[in-house]
């Protein structure tokens, strides 16, 4: 959410910071804008739009010098124009920020004396650093006072024309890391920005502030002691990834799963059937609940892994929305295992959930992709979900990378608790091991699929149906559907219908029944009749047994591969985001980058 880079040094620094705003687009893309520090002081350039739109905007005016800041936004306070676009200026100081300065209003009002542009909740730090440096104070002082004075979520850079060729840099809530160079130093969001530049990074922890120069770096903490922090080294593998082919990222890491889910796999379950080292370290026996915290796509894999952990492993899960959970007072056990479910580890509400659990003295641990975010960092035990850099916004191969993790974990508390025979944990591991080839063979329905979405595309709104394990996943279709294709769609359990939401129900409006063939397919073929008597469209997700009995009851039946109902949430899964994808294409949206969204959700 925002995503900031910097470059100080001593070439020119305008194309790469391009070139890292483009990396960071996934963040948001509201508006984006860059500024530098040359011989001739602050300069900006700022767009409306997407990061093409600053490139327009940077060749007709072009800046450049040796130390420069850049933002792409997702907006907060203040729609997306260019006035609210960062870096925002105030006298000899421009910042771009991430997060929100939560007392953004009262500083204004006591700043009344200034000269505001914009609508935002930033330009409040340019005019209290400005302020600070009028005062008399230098640069470091300015800065660190100025910190002092906001409140809420931030990660911010910040250039002053002093003649100094510096950069600041503070975090408190949202993640910023250091890039190291020779001769230069960078600033990022995340590992990502600084792929082409950096490989040697250093993580702000939480109320650090830090100057860079082209010599080097010094960070202090939140009392303004001069810190040493640890120097991560990140691997190739966490580049940015190229499309390739494919016509977008999406399509391209839904078609990765077949790796990605092996990917994954393979830190939890070694080889000849044995639990992985990373999943040994877990306990499930002397835990008596555990808590999963997570935000949408994640929370529907969590929601997937309680039908999963109560029937196989006979062990209670509370599932919470994770910016519900610590505001409602939740009631927890010390006996119990917390795991925060997250594909970018930075979500703020899930990070502020895990940190809730600690400090309440439960057990910790993080699922999540990047290995380096502050989830991966605060928790006890990181767990890599491994599935590579995820681009597209509405998330794919993370979230079956989430479903597989936590089957391997649930297999594992099943077995730790003594509620699978040495034999059945074995099939359900081999069932496990089959799930790259079982994804590849779902894949293989997208050209029948891909017609589906023609029809489904002439909606207004559909519903999305299932029960058992299968209700997180019609809720993840619904959720696929609507922020891709932009059409309204609900998830329910099929029973529930019938309790208000079938009042909805007309002629032809569509109804996606994920109904594969298990114990409790006649149930969801009632519900299916229930609607289809009502005029609903019918398109059925199931397998071949399930096509046989039920399809020709539907307006379409897509026939997945037959699979363990261990297995089968992530197969199904397959399907929802084949049918949204195709949907949202035919309906022509920016697939990759939905209206209004941001990948990484790092404010409340
Ligand atoms: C939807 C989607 C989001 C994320 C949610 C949590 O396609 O991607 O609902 O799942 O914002 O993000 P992470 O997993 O990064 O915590």
């Amino acid at each position: 959410m925002c995503g900031i880079v910097g470059i100080v040094g001593t070439e020119t620094v305008t194309a790469r910071l391009i070139d890292g705003l483009k990396r960071l687009e996934y963040r948001g893309y509201d508006s984006a804008g860059v500024a530098v520090l040359n011989g001739s002081g602050l300069k900006r350039a700022r767009a409306k739009g997407k990061i093409v739109a600053l490139i327009d905007e940077l060749s007709d005016n072009p800046i450049d010098g040796p130390a420069g800041i850049a933002h792409t936004r997702w907006a907060t306070h203040g729609e997306p124009n260019i006035a609210n676009a960062h870096p925002h200026f105030a006298g000899k100081v421009g910042v771009v920020h991430n997060g929100i300065i939560e007392n953004y209003q009262d500083i204004r009002a006591e700043l009344s004396h200034r000269t505001f542009t914009s609508e935002t909740d930033t330009e409040v730090i340019a005019h209290l650093m400005d302020e600070a440096l009028e005062a008399g104070q230098s640069s470091k002082d300015a800065f660190a006072a100025t910190l002092k004075k906001l409140r809420g979520a931030y990660a911010l850079a910040l250039m002053v024309d002093d003649g100094q060729n510096e950069i600041y840099a503070a975090r408190a809530g949202s993640p910023l890391a250091i890039g190291i160079g020779d001769g230069e130093m960078y600033l990022g969001s995340d590992a990502l920005a600084l792929a082409q530049l950096s490989r040697e990074l250093i993580y702000l922890e939480e109320g650090d502030w830090a100057v860079l120069s082209p010599k080097g770096f010094q960070v202090y903490d939140q009392n303004d002691k001069a810190v040493k922090r640890d120097v991560t080294v990140i691997t190739a593998g966490m580049g940015a990834s190229e499309k390739g082919d494919y016509d977008h990222y999406m399509l391209k890491e839904i078609y990765e799963q077949p790796i990605t889910v092996n990917a994954t796999l393979k830190n939890y379950l070694a080889e000849r059937d044995q639990f992985g080292d990373i999943a040994q370290k877990l306990d499930f026996n002397s835990v008596d609940r555990l808590v999963l915290t997570a935000c949408g796509t994640a929370c529907y894999a969590a929601e997937v892994a309680k039908y999963w952990f109560e029937q196989y492993a006979g062990l209670a899960v509370d599932v919470d929305i994770a910016s519900e959970f610590r505001y409602r007072h939740p009631v927890l056990s010390p006996n119990s295992q917390f795991i925060a479910v997250s594909q970018s580890g930075e979500t703020a509400d899930t990070l502020a959930a895990l940190r809730y659990c600690k400090d309440a003295g439960l057990k910790t641990a993080a699922l999540v992709n990047v290995m380096t975010s502050t989830m991966a960092r605060e928790a006890d035990m990181a767990m890599p979900l491994n599935a590579g850099p995820e681009i597209g916004v509405a998330s794919t191969k993370a979230f079956t990378s989430q479903l597989t993790a936590l089957a391997s974990l649930a297999l594992l508390a099943a077995v730790q608790r003594g509620k699978l025979s040495g034999e059945d944990a074995e099939k359900q591991m081999q069932n496990l091991g089959a799930l790259s080839l079982l994804v590849s063979t779902a894949l293989e329905q997208d050209t029948h699929i891909k017609k589906l979405a023609k029809d489904l595309s002439v909606a207004k709104s559909a519903f999305f149906l299932g029960r058992g394990a299968m209700v997180p996943i019609a809720f993840e279709g619904a959720l696929k559907l609507k922020e891709i294709s932009y059409i309204h769609a609900e998830g329910y359990a099929a029973g529930e219908l019938k309790h208000g939401p079938i009042a909805l129900i007309e002629k032809d409006t569509p109804v996606i029944v994920v109904a594969p063939h298990d114990r409790l397919f006649e149930k969801t073929v009632s519900n299916m009749q229930e609607v289809a008597a009502r005029g609903a469209r019918i398109f059925l997700f199931t397998d071949s047994e399930g096509h046989k009995e039920a399809g020709h009851m539907a307006f379409a039946s897509v026939a997945m591969p037959a699979a363990d109902p261990f297995i089968a949430p992530i197969i199904q899964s397959i399907g929802m985001q084949l049918l949204a994808y195709h949907t949202a294409v035919t309906l022509g949206t920016d697939v990759d980058q939905p209206r209004n969204l941001a990948k990484s959700v790092t404010v409340e």
